[in-house]
């Protein structure tokens, strides 16, 4: 059964069709990339499944409950959880007060409980030993790990990824790889990746969407993706030397 499923969504934005007619479904467990050139509507349609954007028309469906209108946290309780292209961590707080700040969404939670989900996360992805640090003196990779930490730390059902490999060096990129299929293996999370970087996307999606001009323009595994024409010369351009996936 799909966990989530967007049906018939457009966006427009002025004389800008951001989306037209997009179909995308993910099953429990399953990790699906999001890729496409710049500008081809990818964040637009994290924004439409996590109500930061309204579509014009189409359906977005939770667990098979419709959330088209449905207030942003709203969604994240009901299990949506997600990270921005453009980082958004507190910087006065430690890693472990913006992480609880992911966890309060769980109003269930009293103080000790959400200090003790938001450790669990900060454990679960490696950063035990920063906790307490400011966000501040962290490098730029190791934030986005917190923001990714605050995500989980909501307890969603589905994650969603806006390009968090960027600004990361090889051996972060590697560690987040690692983190990710962590996730959906042992912790059977869906998993939205937008990335643009193709190593990454390449091991570890199941499926890849190809979003260009905010139309799809293919859909398939690895494999397909890195033999399919349109997607070659859309976007991973003639050259492109397949990844032996
Ligand atoms: N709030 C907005 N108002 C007007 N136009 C917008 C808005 N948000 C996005 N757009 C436009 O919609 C199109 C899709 O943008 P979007 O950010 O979804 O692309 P993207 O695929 O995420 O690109 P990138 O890889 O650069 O992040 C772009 O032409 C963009 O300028
Ligand atoms: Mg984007």
């Amino acid at each position: 059964m799909s966990v989530l499923e967007a049906t018939g969504i457009n966006k427009r934005y002025g004389g800008l069709q951001a989306l037209s007619d997009i179909h995308l479904n993910v099953a429990e467990a399953e990790f699906v990339a999001v890729i496409g050139p710049n500008g081809a509507g990818k964040s637009t349609l994290l924004n439409v499944l996590t109500g930061l954007a309204l579509p014009d028309s189409g359906k977005v469906a939770l667990a098979g409950k419709d959330i088209t209108r449905a207030a942003t946290h709203r969604r994240i309780r009901a299990g949506l959880g997600r990270t921005f292209q453009h980082g958004r961590t507190f910087e006065r707080l430690s890693v472990l007060e913006n992480v609880m700040t992911g966890a309060a969404i769980r109003p269930e939670l009293g103080e000790r409980a959400l200090r003790e989900a938001a450790m669990t996360v900060i454990e679960q992805m490696g950063m035990a030993d920063e906790a307490h640090d400011a966000i501040g003196s962290l490098s730029y990779g190791r934030r986005r790990m917190v923001e990714m930490c605050r995500a989980l730390a909501c307890g969603p059902r589905v994650l969603l990824l806006d390009e968090p490999a960027a600004g990361l060096n090889s051996g972060e990129v590697d560690q987040l790889i690692d983190r990710l299929s962590d996730l959906r293996n042992r912790h059977k999370l869906a998993i939205i990746l937008i990335e643009h970087n193709m190593g990454m996307v390449m091991r570890l999606a199941e499926r890849i969407f190809v979003l260009n001009f905010g139309c799809k323009i293919a859909e398939g595994t690895p494999a397909q993706i890195q033999s399919d024409p349109a997607v070659l010369s859309a976007y991973l351009g003639e050259g492109y030397v397949h990844a032996g996936v």
